[in-house]
């Protein structure tokens, strides 16, 4: 009823500790003073289980005295929820059990639960008091749910004895224990049960935890059982004894603020274990608690337990300070702690700190790191492109030398490279790339002999591109004269050798010279069809190893002028092309005749 918790809140305890004075008036036998609920006083009760209501008139025994001489009458009631008003509770049936100053219920059930109300009263003076019953239900025989704790300190002794049982209506009665749900109480000497209670002698770790005892008695013939729950919490064995004290702020301790910004002192105290008693920790500046300053830039939520050994606790206390001010330095921040022991304190050294913009500077650095990742991932997959790119634009231009040809392109006779270099490779290094290409067989004059000629040809490139063969091992081809002139001038310094690999062929098969400069040149491979178009990997590739051109602005017009240019050249070339011919056939053979020479010599 809403009168009741009107009443509860209004009176409170506070009526409770003033009630000499707050003394019922006694004019008129109807009037009744009403204590309204006594709150502490809640009564939880297992379903199907005994219970037992004390009214809490009684705990007063100077204000109420319960016996025969004072001719006081205890009458019980009880408010439903479907009843608004007291119903006197039947005391006929067997369920409910008025005995001394208490009323039984054997056994409550969920319907049993609500508020009862008892009321003592004689012909002049009335008082009652409500206590709430709730009814429970049980979950296994361990369940543990409705207990209380109790402390013992370490090495004391401590008895353990069944709440309510000495209350009980029918002094016959069985007590089974159980400690942790076993009903093993075998610890030596120093744990016994002893009739109906159990006797600690010295507290061991192990001995902790909810000890429970079931009571079975009878009553009108009815079996009936009651269980209670104990939670035995050891404590430190000085428990009781020592002084809090304040382990932060510690003495040289600095906490740095930055003015303008929501700062958190931190207080660090240990708290030993106290029965019973409430332990202060608070913050206060200029020796005004938080409350007492009431400025809502500062507040100090509840304290949290950051250990709690064996009663022995550290809790830390924050003072948030909002938008720390200048003035604020000039403050004393002190943290205090108390118990009945003692006192300690200690004041918060404080130091502005000079602003860092660590946000901006952490999300530059992250940008700069993103950034260069980014950058490093796109050179991983555009490496030829950037290294062109980058030749074309920083690059030195190579062709300022006295140097005629950009590439001399070197390959076996009568192979299936002599149709590549001639359809492809000579074509788009002329016609699409633009590079000046010196071919022997092509631009070589007749007279003079062949290796004058070739040494003089590949002296006037700049670079020597051997397709690489089988066939370019046959001894006396002009293919093997071109190598090894090339290899001569590699090794002064004054020519660039690329090799390109239109077939695969066998590391056996390769001149021996050939074999051992592998490894400072570069193999560029042809990937047939794939290596068609002119953005494949392997024109990118051999760009890269051909002398660099500056990339000027009027590359489409150079561009242009080669191609008219290549058209004249073309026709020049076709024509001495013709010519050429005859003597290409004399100039392989040539050689063939002294490679059989050289044999012939050699066996
Ligand atoms: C009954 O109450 C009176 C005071 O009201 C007290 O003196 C007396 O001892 C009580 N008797 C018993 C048996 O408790
Ligand atoms: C009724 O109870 C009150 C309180 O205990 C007591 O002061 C008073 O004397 C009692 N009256 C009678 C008639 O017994
Ligand atoms: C008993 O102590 C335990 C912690 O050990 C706690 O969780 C529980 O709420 C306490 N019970 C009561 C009734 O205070
Ligand atoms: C107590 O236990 C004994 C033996 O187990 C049994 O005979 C007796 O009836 C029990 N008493 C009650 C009140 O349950
Ligand atoms: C008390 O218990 C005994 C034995 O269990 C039983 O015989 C007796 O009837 C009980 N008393 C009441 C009032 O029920
Ligand atoms: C201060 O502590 C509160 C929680 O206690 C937290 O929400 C807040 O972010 C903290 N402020 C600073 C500046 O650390
Ligand atoms: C606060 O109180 C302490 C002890 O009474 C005293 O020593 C200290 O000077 C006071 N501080 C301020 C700022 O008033
Ligand atoms: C606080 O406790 C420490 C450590 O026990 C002690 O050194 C200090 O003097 C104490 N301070 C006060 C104000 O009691």
């Amino acid at each position: 009823m809403l009168f009741y918790a009107l009443l509860l809140v209004a009176v409170g305890k506070a009526a409770y500790s003033n009630r000499t004075e707050a003394l019922p008036t006694s004019q008129s036998s109807v009037q009744c003073h009403d204590w309204g609920v006594h709150q502490g006083a809640s009564v939880h009760v297992y379903e199907g289980e005994s219970g037992r209501i004390s009214c809490p008139l009684f705990s007063f025994p100077s204000l109420y005295n319960y016996n025969q001489s004072s001719r006081l009458t205890l009458l019980w009631y009880r408010q439903t929820n479907t009843h608004e008003l007291e119903q006197p509770i039947d005391l006929r049936t067997h369920t409910f059990l008025k005995h001394r100053d208490s009323l039984w219920i054997q056994p409550a059930t969920v319907q049993d639960r609500g508020l009862y109300i008892c009321m003592l009263r004689n012909t002049t003076s009335c008082a009652k008091v409500g206590v709430q019953l709730e009814v429970f239900v049980r979950g296994g025989v361990c369940d543990g749910t409705l207990h209380h704790n109790v402390t013992v300190p370490f090495q004391k002794s401590y008895t353990l004895r069944c709440p309510d049982l000495q209350h009980l209506p029918n002094i016959s009665h069985n007590v089974t224990w159980y400690h942790k749900c076993s009903r093993d109480f075998s610890f030596g000497l120093e744990r016994q049960v002893k009739g109906d209670e159990v006797k600690i002698y010295n507290l061991l770790i192990g001995m902790e935890g909810p000890y429970t005892c079931i009571v079975s008695y009878k009553n009108n013939g009815h079996a009936l059982q009651f269980t209670r729950t104990i939670n035995v919490k050891p404590v430190s064995p000085s428990c009781g004894t020592e002084h809090p004290r304040i382990l932060n702020p510690a003495s040289g301790q600095i906490y740095i603020v930055t003015l303008g910004e929501d700062v958190n002192l931190s207080c660090r105290a240990f708290l030993p274990c106290m029965e019973n008693e409430e332990q202060q920790v608070w913050w206060s500046i200029d020796n005004k608690t938080v409350e007492e300053l009431a400025d809502p830039r500062y507040s100090s939520p509840a304290r949290s337990i950051e250990l709690d050994d064996y009663g022995d606790q550290t809790v830390l206390k924050v003072l948030h300070v909002s938008e720390f001010l200048a003035s604020d330095l000039q403050r004393e921040f002190r943290c205090s702690t108390r118990n009945s022991r003692g006192f300690n304190t200690s004041i918060a050294t404080l130091q502005k700190n000079v602003y860092i913009p660590s946000v901006e500077l952490g999300c530059g650095l992250g940008v700069t790191l993103a950034v260069a990742v980014l950058l490093f991932v796109l050179y991983r997959v555009y490496k030829l492109e950037v290294h062109l790119l980058y030749r074309s634009w920083f690059g030195t231009d190579e062709r300022s030398d006295d140097k005629e040809y950009d590439v001399y392109i070197s390959y076996a006779r009568n192979g299936e490279e002599e149709e590549f270099v001639m359809t492809t490779l000579r074509r788009v290094l002329e016609v699409e790339l633009g590079y000046s290409v010196c071919i022997f067989d092509r631009d070589s004059l007749p007279g003079g002999t062949i290796t004058d000629e070739t040494l003089r040809f590949v002296g006037r490139s700049r670079r020597l591109v051997i397709v690489v063969s089988a066939l370019s091992a046959v001894q006396g081809t002009q293919a093997l004269l071109e190598l090894q002139a090339g290899l001569v001038m590699l090794r002064g310094g004054r020519l660039r050798v690329v090799l390109i690999q239109y077939k695969p062929v066998n590391k056996q098969c390769w001149v021996k010279e050939l074999r051992r400069a592998r490894v400072a040149l570069t193999l560029i491979r042809w990937q047939g069809e794939k290596s068609l178009p002119l953005s494949s990997r392997f024109w990118k590739q051999l760009q890269l190893e051909l002398p660099a051109r500056k990339h000027t602005t009027h590359t489409d017009t150079e561009h242009t002028v080669s191609h008219t240019g290549h058209g004249e050249r073309k026709q020049a070339v076709e024509s001495t092309a013709l010519i050429l011919d005859s003597l290409r056939k004399t100039v392989i053979r040539t050689p063939q005749k002294q490679s059989e020479q050289s044999s012939s010599t050699a066996v």
